[in-house]
């Protein structure tokens, strides 16, 4: 029998090949006459540019770094201020969208975003609109009620409906330029999502659809886009995929994987792609069930052993790191510890304690 859920997608999704052309009309349709742009430092030309022929951009924020600061959410909320921006568009990858979104839900406010970030006040009850323009095929964000920031050395992930974007344009034609292992990194964080999404104590029967579909493009797709970063097929399932994948974790959220991310990234500088990465083999294996054999098994594989091995086998296409020794000198205490401590690590259908997560991080010696 279907168990109860609820699911709930309000983001107004363009998906397509030069959809980037709608932005204009997007911001129209929303009644949007002034609007701040946040993009990286890579995307500070086209930035630049779209300002200068869309008259409702009226200001740029083109200084966005992976690990984002909530500096940058300040000053982007600043900007907004200044210029009485009615929404925020955030062009790039997950970096930038999730300070595009910080900025959007604390505009309105009063306070510092260090004052959100830690919990020390709600978010206000307003805030300026959201257009996600995903520039890789990775986080999801451009779907997902979910911001990533950090505040110096501490990284967090706040779930929370002031971060649903109002509209996401997926336009594939914007990700021909990541570079290879840029693709490796962000796509098997798509897999990361889709594959955590499906096995979370929280998973919902129509976010599995999403999961499987999200697994099956990944798998077919993200080696060729490795290969070819201007194969346009391969990018638009890449694209695709993610979006699939975002729909996927967005509720059910992620687990495991995610969980031991965060020390990793923090501590070993792993990109947040490849600490998903790190352990995700490890977590096939550990969660292994009929529900997992289902899936596999959707998507054209023999076994969850398999799905273990073709893991392996793109993190090692893509040169990232598999291995302890190629973290350098690990404290392996401090990281079973750390990895414990994280909330996603509730959501993992087996339960892990310390002592497990050890001997997971030691079998990878
Ligand atoms: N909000 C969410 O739902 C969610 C989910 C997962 C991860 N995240 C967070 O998102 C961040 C990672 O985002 P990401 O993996 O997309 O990477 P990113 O935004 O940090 O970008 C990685 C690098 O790729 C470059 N880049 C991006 N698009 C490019 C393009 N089209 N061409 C050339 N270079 C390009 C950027 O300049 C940057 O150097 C992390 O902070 C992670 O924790 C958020
Ligand atoms: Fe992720």
């Amino acid at each position: 029998m279907v168990k109860d859920f609820l699911f709930y997608q309000p983001v107004k999704i363009f998906f397509g090949m030069g959809k980037m052309a709608v932005v204009n009309d997007v911001l129209e349709s929303l009644g949007i006459e002034r609007c701040v742009l946040v993009c990286d430092t890579f995307f500070a030309a086209k930035g630049q540019q779209l300002m200068e022929s869309n008259s409702r951009i009226v200001d740029l924020f083109a200084k966005v770094e992976p690990n984002p600061q909530l500096a940058g959410a300040n000053e982007v909320a600043e900007l907004c201020r200044k210029h009485n921006a009615q929404a925020v568009i955030g062009l790039g990858g997950g970096s930038s969208i999730d300070t595009a979104k910080f900025a959007a839900a604390i505009a309105l406010g009063e306070e510092e975003a260090e004052v959100y970030y830690h919990g020390r006040k709600p978010f206000p009850a307003d805030r300026l609109k959201i257009i996600a323009v995903p520039t890789t095929a990775g986080t999801g964000s451009e779907v997902t009620q979910v911001s990533v920031m950090n505040c110096g050395e501490e990284k967090m992930t706040i779930n929370n409906p002031v971060f649903m974007p109002t509209a996401a344009v997926i336009d594939p034609e914007l990700m021909l330029t990541v570079p290879p292992r840029v693709t490796m990194v962000t796509g098997l964080d798509a897999l990361s999502h889709a594959l955590e999404g499906y096995w979370s104590v929280n998973h919902q029967p129509l976010t599995d659809l999403y999961a499987i579909e999200a697994v099956r493009f990944v798998l077919n797709n993200l080696e060729k886009a490795f290969l070819d970063g201007s194969d346009k097929e391969a990018r638009c399932n890449m694209a695709y995929a993610a979006l699939l994948a975002g729909l996927a974790f967005g509720q059910p959220k992620t687990a495991g994987s995610h969980a031991c991310s965060y020390p990793l990234s923090m501590d070993y500088h792993l990109p947040h792609g490849e600490a998903c990465a790190f352990t995700m083999d490890s977590f096939v294996r550990i969660n292994a069930d009929e529900r997992l054999e289902y899936l596999v098994k959707q998507v054209g594989l023999e076994s969850t052993d398999a799905l273990a091995e073709e893991i392996i086998r793109l993190k090692k296409l893509g040169g990232l790191r598999c291995t302890l020794s190629d973290l350098g000198e690990v404290d392996l205490d401090k990281l079973a510890e750390d990895c414990s401590k994280q909330g996603l690590m509730n959501n993992n259908p087996v339960k892990m304690s310390v002592a497990d997560l050890r001997a997971m991080f030691e079998k990878l010696a």
